[in-house]
């Protein structure tokens, strides 16, 4: 997977390139990070990026002819990559199109605004999607960007561990992941659950589907409106009831 970031603030993207997973991705050569400094084509001796909006208002706008000749100046290094633009009026980015993107595309060119927005006639010729990270407004799309290329890059394979892992990942089929433990066995009185230190795979399997059922009621019982609970779901949720009937009768 190829990255390019078109920003006018390089530094910020080349430090994140150069730390912790990023580095060894890039390292292993299972990704490619590069960096393109909008303002590199700037048209004028001042190197001038924005412009006064027409029509007045507050701000200033990215001028069109500096943005063009970044993505084009792109797509010639990557011309399988597809153009995103980063906005909060994008559509919204999950994991889904997280794990989209990491099995089925070459390399994304990431274009980041800055100032009150970009002029419009880049939206409707050089971009292939609009993404949002969420519904609230930044100084930039830098942050939106490298949030998008942390949560792709630790999905390809190799570059944290192999893809069934990240099966277990919260919002991988729209559930929560189950709680995790590690040592020691009793920590100020709390104690591991038992079935976690049997070594009795199955068990362990159940209960983990169980937990990550029961926190996705307790934390993001929205998730439900997105994939209703499947039969074995059901079981469980069935089972739990019974339990419950057994306390309130005790
Ligand atoms: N740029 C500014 N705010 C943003 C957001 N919420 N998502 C993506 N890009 C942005």
């Amino acid at each position: 997977m190829d990255f390019t970031v078109l920003t006018l603030f390089p530094e910020l993207i080349s430090s994140f390139f150069e730390h912790g997973m990023m580095a060894r991705g890039i390292k292993k050569k299972l990704i490619a990070g590069h960096c393109i400094n909008i303002r590199d084509f700037s048209c004028d001796r001042h190197n001038t990026v924005d412009d006064r909006p027409y029509g007045g208002g507050s701000g200033m706008i990215m001028k069109p002819e500096s943005l063009k000749a970044a993505i084009l100046a792109a797509k010639k290094r990557t011309p399988d990559s597809s153009v995103i633009l980063m906005t909060p009026q994008g559509t919204r980015f999950n994991q889904g199109k997280a794990m989209e993107a990491a099995l089925q595309k070459k390399g994304l060119i990431f274009v980041c605004g800055r100032y009150e927005g970009i002029d419009e006639r880049i939206y409707s010729t050089l971009v292939d999607e609009e993404i949002s990270i969420g519904d609230y407004v930044m100084t930039g799309g830098e942050l939106a960007s490298m949030v998008i290329i942390d949560s792709i890059t630790r999905l390809i394979p190799g570059v944290l561990g192999s893809l069934e892992s990240s099966k277990s990942d919260s919002f991988t089929d729209d559930r929560l992941e189950y709680a995790q433990y590690t040592r020691p066995e009793d920590f100020e009185g709390l104690k591991v659950p038992e079935v976690l230190l049997s070594g009795n795979h199955e068990k362990i399997n159940q209960w983990r589907k169980n937990s990550s059922l029961q926190r996705t009621f307790l934390k993001r019982p929205d998730l439900f409106n997105k994939t209703r609970p499947t039969a074995e779901e059901k079981k469980i949720i069935k089972q739990w009831c019974q339990e419950l009937k057994i306390l309130v009768r005790e």
